[in-house]
């Protein structure tokens, strides 16, 4: 969020490079449409009052150095992460729009199944990415702890009995099928194990209704200190 303006685009992809010991990366993505100042290095630079510093950078002069660092082979695909809707349409309607986002990364899983933003992708090309397809975060300051459990889910217990299968491989399996590519995070090689069982079966159409059934709209990372960007994602429908 740091780097986004123009002249720190480069900068910034060249230090991961670095830190990386890579000639190049396969994707390069916008973590948030919310610039933030850079101030001495410090990612996530603050006031004396623990305020972020929002910047107001142009994310759409961002994406025009990340398509030269892509014609530089600095990068195979460029994408953006927690666009919504209307941020991807300012991308693609951009007057010297050389390549489209390849995909949007954002967070989707059965409680937010984020079906009307899956829907403008689609129709765009876009391949939606799912982080939390488990329905957490891994960072209790982002975490929204008054939310349901969604791997308590009795829909989805009921669905992965049936088939032999746990609530987490139900909820992966379901955004397959849909055409999610999901990103589901374990440190426990028997949960990652299971996490990558789910190419076995298949949810029949009155599952994936059901499962589709049980959305709230429930978004656990909401991200606080954010939302009071004027370039925060979340306040739209999608
Ligand atoms: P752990 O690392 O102990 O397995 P998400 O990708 O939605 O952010 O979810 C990551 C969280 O879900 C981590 O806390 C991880 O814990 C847990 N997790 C990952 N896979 C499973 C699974 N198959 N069943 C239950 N919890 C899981």
């Amino acid at each position: 969020m740091s780097y986004l303006s123009p002249a720190l685009v480069r900068k910034g992809l060249e230090l991961t490079l670095k830190s990386l010991k890579l000639d190049y990366i396969d994707l390069f993505l916008i973590h948030w449409p919310t610039g933030l100042k850079l101030s001495e290095g410090v990612l996530f630079p603050k006031d004396a009052s623990g305020n972020l510093l929002y910047s107001d950078v142009d994310f759409c002069e961002t994406w025009t150095v990340m398509e030269s660092c892509k014609d530089a082979g600095l990068v195979r695909s460029i994408g953006v992460s927690n666009f919504n809707h209307k941020q991807l349409e300012t991308l693609l309607r951009m007057p010297k729009l050389k390549y489209k986002p390849v995909c949007n990364q954002v967070e989707c899983h059965p409680y937010l199944n984020q079906s009307k933003l899956l829907k403008y992708c689609k129709s765009n090309n876009i391949v939606l990415v799912g982080y939390s397809p488990l329905g957490s975060s891994p960072d209790p300051k982002w975490f929204n702890p008054n939310n349901p459990i969604l791997l308590n889910d009795p829909e989805l217990r009921k669905i992965g009995e049936k088939h032999n299968k746990t609530a987490a491989q139900v909820a992966l399996r379901y955004q397959i099928q849909r055409d999610v590519v999901i990103i589901p995070k374990s440190f426990n090689p028997g949960r990652m194990k299971q996490n990558k069982e789910i190419f076995d079966f298949q949810l029949t159409d009155e599952e994936m209704k059901a499962i589709d059934g049980i959305n709230k709209n429930c978004r656990y990372v909401i991200v606080k200190q954010l939302i009071d960007h004027p370039k925060y994602p979340f306040h739209e429908e999608y």
